[in-house]
């Protein structure tokens, strides 16, 4: 809820309280017309004295501080925590704002005008002018109207408040009511001021196939910036930022979590002043930024999500899961499980014809598979990465019947069928280059820089955009297609546009001219899935989760590599958007060999997939993954919906290795799923100890494994310690008694209290340790991995 209250009514000063569930965000406007921040945190009362005893103005200015004006010489904006801040005026901390007046100067002050409050403000998810994305059914909107004391330029400060999930959102309009323009070199959409002490700033980098990777950085008098200039919100610097205190970890302490609705270049920076204050700002990034608007024109920035815990990060994370379930997915599959797909990207590459993709679709639908996607190379004469992007005709020398002809046969064979495209993209050798050279982005007369051999099209053209709607709309009306992976395989490097005068609005109006092509695709066709993808992560962000319910966050498909990203992606992005898959071993991206069963455990934390080549797997590996499949369709739903925790977050644990433990619980607690991971065996580990959160304490759950077979070939050479004869390892016997006999893994089957899990934790079965193995100890190797599944007992009443 957003209060308000008078302090002066004839100076017009008053104070803004913008509430959620348990958090309260606090400023004021002081006599001089700025707007100060007084506090950001757990729920508080600004009632009585509440006020006057955070406002904290100095009477007297420090040594060499700059004072406001004569009238307010006590006023040291150096020193003040703002809402917005701007260059000169005696700020000379990192600015919000940044103009070009009509007079050449940059100095801009901003004093406050108005308010208008919009309760119950809804949206249907976009700006009216831009399409930018915006997340929906906020419950009340605030927009804090500015003036340049000096200039007829104004502000708004939107604030959009989303109580249950701990959110606010804020964003800025610059309106240009000067005679003639004014040029934009910086508009960030925040700007907050938060005591410094023991804070620090996470950021969540990374490369290809090397997404989410945390760091944590001491915030200092030294800039920390995080910001993307790929074009993309990129894997180098994804957008999400944390700020915390020293103390905080995933169960305690205090947290404030920072996003952005976009998918173009970002900036964001954290900076402490000699004060005790430290400043955050979050937007488009400025580098090679400069946008002109005329008289009467408004400059919207996008959205940032901020949202503060009390209660560590898990808490944290747990605010923004909700707000993109509730608040940025949208259309049919926000509230809708996701089908088990398989894909044929990592099974065939480029080769594949029709017969092999029906082969490979009949053993998936044994197998349970709900969906079959025919990823790149189905189009001109793609049969490699170097042409082909821009022509979106069916190749009928791999596909005789045509796109509609395989989409009828897989459907026969009861799967949902879908594609991959990657529309943004021409490769020079394709026709759709021959016939448009100019829709490239490219500067003329000038070397290409190529990235995967292909360049980018140039969105800000309206012809282009129109162009590229009506061909994936024919694609998409041409037959069944119920699923789309809307692939972007190269970053942005020479930004130039050939209808653009000013050349620094590029990478701004690309973002703009995606979204309206996206927008236009996914409101025509609702019922189709959507699943974002850059190389996997590199344009993993709130902005394409507005159009697409899930973008495929990793072409690393390693099972522990993905448990460590998966990780990362879980402080900011719920386990409903994430997009994993079960892959081949050795995996084709680390060479790295893991159990089924630890591939498995890892994708079944997000929307499950298969990118496999079925015909490569035995009858054993065929039948566990039936059964896995089966079980990922039974706990699907507390994937998508359940509330996450991380319980272990890969760090060293006392034997010397890495553990990942996740948690998700149902909603009303009845189920969970949980997971663990390690890297490597230790010798003689002890018993590893299992305690859950999140469970209700009140209640007696079954607690339970998928208890598996492991091969015998595993041993190695110790076959031979029980064996009448001797056997050479890796022998043609070995692999015959290999295939008959296998070892029964541990089975851990119990009923416990809610708050024994809880509070106290489960010793699970002891480790193999060289001493003995039967079916009352763990096969746990190098990379090994299991998942609990946790269910309710309900006492019977005739019991
Ligand atoms: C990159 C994607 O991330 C992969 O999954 C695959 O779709 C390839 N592109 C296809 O070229």
């Amino acid at each position: 809820m957003i209060e308000i209250l008078d302090k002066n009514s004839a100076k017009n000063t008053k104070t803004f309280l913008l509430n959620t569930k348990n958090t309260t965000y606090a400023f004021t406007v002081l006599e001089s017309g700025h707007l100060a921040h007084l506090f950001y945190g757990a729920k508080c009362d600004f009632g009585l004295d509440g006020v006057k005893a955070t406002e904290g103005i100095n009477k007297y200015l420090a040594g060499n501080t700059i004072s406001y004006s004569s009238e307010y010489s006590n006023i040291g904006l150096e020193d003040l925590a703002l809402e917005v801040s701007t260059i000169g005026k005696g700020d000379i901390r990192e600015p919000q704002i940044c103009l070009t007046n009509i007079d050449g100067s940059t100095s801009n002050d901003f004093i406050y005008h108005d308010y208008e409050l919009i309760n119950g403000y809804s949206s249907n998810g976009y700006r009216h002018l831009t399409c930018m994305p915006e997340a929906f059914s906020g419950d009340e909107q605030l927009i804090i109207k500015l003036k340049d004391s000096q200039r007829n330029i104004y502000l708004e400060l939107v604030y959009t408040v989303f109580e249950d999930t701990d959110c606010i959102t804020r964003r800025v309009r610059i309106i240009n009511k000067e005679e003639t323009f004014i040029d934009i070199n910086r508009a960030l959409s925040l700007c907050l001021d938060l005591p410094s002490k023991n804070l620090s700033m996470m950021t969540f980098t990374g490369a290809w196939t090397r997404e989410m990777n945390v760091n944590e950085l001491k915030v200092t008098q030294n800039k920390i910036v995080n910001s993307s200039f790929t074009g993309t919100s990129s894997n180098r610097n994804n957008p999400l930022v944390i700020l915390k205190r020293k103390e905080t970890s995933d169960f305690y302490g205090e947290a404030y979590g920072f996003n952005i609705i976009y998918s173009g270049n970002h900036y964001s920076c954290a900076q402490a002043n000699g004060y005790g204050k430290a400043r955050f700002v979050m937007g488009i990034n400025p580098e090679n930024f400069d946008f002109r608007i005329e008289h009467d024109e408004i400059f919207e920035t996008p959205e940032v999500v901020m949202t503060f815990a009390k209660n560590g990060l898990n808490n944290l994370s747990q605010n923004f899961h909700e707000f993109i379930r509730n608040h940025i997915v949208r259309r049919t599959w926000a509230k809708k499980v996701r089908p088990v797909l398989l894909n044929s990207w990592e099974a065939c590459y480029f080769k594949f014809n029709e017969t092999k993709l029906l082969n490979m679709a009949k053993k998936a639908k044994d197998l349970g598979v709900e969906l079959f996607v025919m990823d790149d190379g189905w189009f001109g004469n793609r049969d490699n990465d170097t042409c082909s992007l821009g022509d979106w005709d069916v190749n009928l020398k791999k596909l005789p019947n045509g796109l509609k002809g395989l989409a009828d046969k897989i459907n026969e064979l009861g799967l949902e069928f879908g594609i991959w495209v990657e529309p943004e993209m021409v490769n020079v050798d394709s026709n759709l280059y021959r016939e448009h050279p100019d829709w490239a982005i490219q500067i003329p007369g000038i070397n290409h820089s190529e990235g995967r051999n292909q360049r980018i099209l140039n969105l800000t053209m309206e012809e282009v955009r129109d162009y590229l709607v009506a061909r994936i709309f024919d694609m998409l009306s041409s037959a069944n297609i119920k699923y789309v992976k809307w692939d972007m395989n190269r970053i942005f490097t020479d930004y130039y546009g050939i209808n653009l005068t000013r050349q620094k609005e590029m990478a701004h109006r690309y973002v703009l001219g995606l979204y309206d092509i996206m927008r236009r695709i996914v409101e025509e066709f609702p019922d189709v899935l959507f699943e974002g993808c850059a190389s996997g992560g590199n344009r993993f962000d709130l902005g394409i989760l507005s159009f697409m319910p899930q973008i495929w966050a990793s072409d690393n498909t390693d099972a522990w590599c993905r448990a460590k990203i998966q990780t990362g992606y879980s402080y900011g992005y719920s386990t409903s958007v994430i997009a994993a898959h079960i892959s081949a071993s050795p995996n084709h991206q680390t060479l790295r060999n893991t159990l089924q069963e630890s591939r498995f455990n890892v994708a079944a934390f997000g929307m499950l997939g298969l990118e496999v080549n079925l015909s490569d797997l035995n009858d054993d590996q065929i039948q566990l993954l039936k059964e896995q499949i089966a079980i990922y369709k039974k706990y699907r739903d507390v994937i998508f919906d359940g509330d996450y925790y991380r319980l272990s977050n890969g760090e060293e644990t006392e034997f010397g290795n890495c553990v990942y433990e996740w948690i998700c619980v149902s909603k009303d607690k009845t189920r969970a799923l949980a997971f663990t991971m390690q890297d490597k065996a230790v010798a003689n580990q002890p018993n590893a100890w299992l305690r859950v959160t999140g469970l209700d304490d009140n209640k007696k759950y079954h607690f339970f494994n998928m208890s598996n077979k492991y091969e015998i070939k595993h041993f190695g050479d110790l076959i031979n310690t029980v064996s009448p004869i001797h056997i050479k390892p890796d022998s043609a016997m070995h692999r015959v008694i290999g295939k008959l006999k296998k070892m029964d893994g541990e089975v851990e089957d119990m009923v416990v209290a809610g708050s024994l899990l809880n509070n106290c934790g489960i010793r699970l079965h002891q480790n193999y340790a060289g001493t003995g193995y039967d079916g009352d100890v763990r096969f746990y190797q190098d990379f090994a991995s299991r998942l609990f599944f946790i269910e309710e007992v309900v006492d019977n009443e005739n019991d």
